[in-house]
């Protein structure tokens, strides 16, 4: 289970007279035992971005994930979302949040249209709407064909975008994205893709997405920030850090100049074997 029921309505902070960032980092840091996995890290994401994290294996962007998700208690600094605190108010912000995680968050013995509702009562859809809005978020990703087969018989792009069917059927103001895209063949990337952006424009979400394939980030979107051994090292439009590097650069030039040429090996055997073990259609089984 990702998010516990609330038991209760958080109080919305007052305002300032400026409206919220959708997310502010202030100095975080976070230890795995002797480890540190992100370092004095601060970023403002402003409502309405679709902003990128960007970074090698390790990096420390999941670790990221997790705090701002509540899934990990905060150690040292301050997160919050939307003005509400992730260390003090985490039910509220867990209301504010849709979250696709790495790992798969689909039960394969449960039809899609069961896993989506699953998700419809614990982020507490109203039970007089709950029917329609698994209906209609299913339609929307192009699974109301087969919204009652079980999802174990899916392909790894029907798998994830159930996956995001799921973390859309709350209507979140933050949609949260951990490699949605990895093990796709191109055409389901594309479809995954345009799904997210055709519901970011209905719903006036913000984006937070991590994914290894620059020339999506580049696309896709407004912000990124490259990440390395748990600090930013860069934060910018895709345009603008590749201008800022060589006028013939791209963004995959500007990843290995902050992270030191990573994208092709690192200490866990490369991205092709993370992408080939990390399957959707394999993890199923
Ligand atoms: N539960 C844990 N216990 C100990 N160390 C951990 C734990 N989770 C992550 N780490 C370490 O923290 C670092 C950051 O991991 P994280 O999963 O955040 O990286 P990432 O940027 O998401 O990488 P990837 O691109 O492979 O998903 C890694 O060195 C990892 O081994
Ligand atoms: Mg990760």
């Amino acid at each position: 289970m990702r998010f516990l029921r609330p038991g209760h309505h958080s109080r919305k902070p007052a305002r300032t007279g400026a409206t919220w960032d959708a997310l502010s980092l202030s100095n975080v840091t976070y230890r795995f035992g002797d480890y540190t996995a992100v370092k004095d890290l601060s970023l403002v994401i402003e409502a309405g971005e679709c902003f990128g994290l960007l970074g090698p294996n390790g990096a420390g962007k999941t670790t990221i994930i997790r705090l701002l998700t509540t899934l990990l208690p905060l150690q040292d600094g301050d997160a919050s979302i939307f003005g509400y605190d992730v260390r003090t108010q985490s039910m509220a912000v867990r209301r504010l949040l849709g979250y696709v995680p790495q790992q798969l968050s689909i039960e394969g013995a449960l039809t899609a249209r069961e896993n989506v509702t699953w998700f419809a009562r614990l982020y507490d859809v109203p039970r007089s709407e709950r029917r329609s809005r698994v209906n209609e978020i299913l339609e929307m990703v192009d699974l109301g064909d087969v919204a009652d087969r079980v999802a174990s018989s899916f392909s790894g792009g029907m798998v994830r975008r159930l996956e995001l069917a799921q973390a859309l059927v709350n209507r979140p103001s933050l949609l949260v994205l951990d490699e949605p895209t990895v093990g796709l063949d191109p055409v389901a990337r594309d479809s995954v893709w345009t799904h997210v952006t055709e519901m970011q424009k209905q719903y006036k979400m913000t984006v937070l997405l991590t994914t290894h394939y620059m020339e999506e980030a580049e696309t896709l979107c407004d912000r990124v920030a490259l990440m390395h051994r748990g600090e930013l090292r860069a934060v910018g439009s895709p345009s603008g850090l590749v201008a800022e590097l060589h006028p013939a650069a791209t963004l995959e030039d500007v990843f290995r100049h902050f992270t030191g040429d990573s994208l092709a090996s690192d200490e866990k055997g490369g991205l092709r074997d993370v992408r080939s073990a990390r399957s959707t259609a394999h993890r199923l089984g």
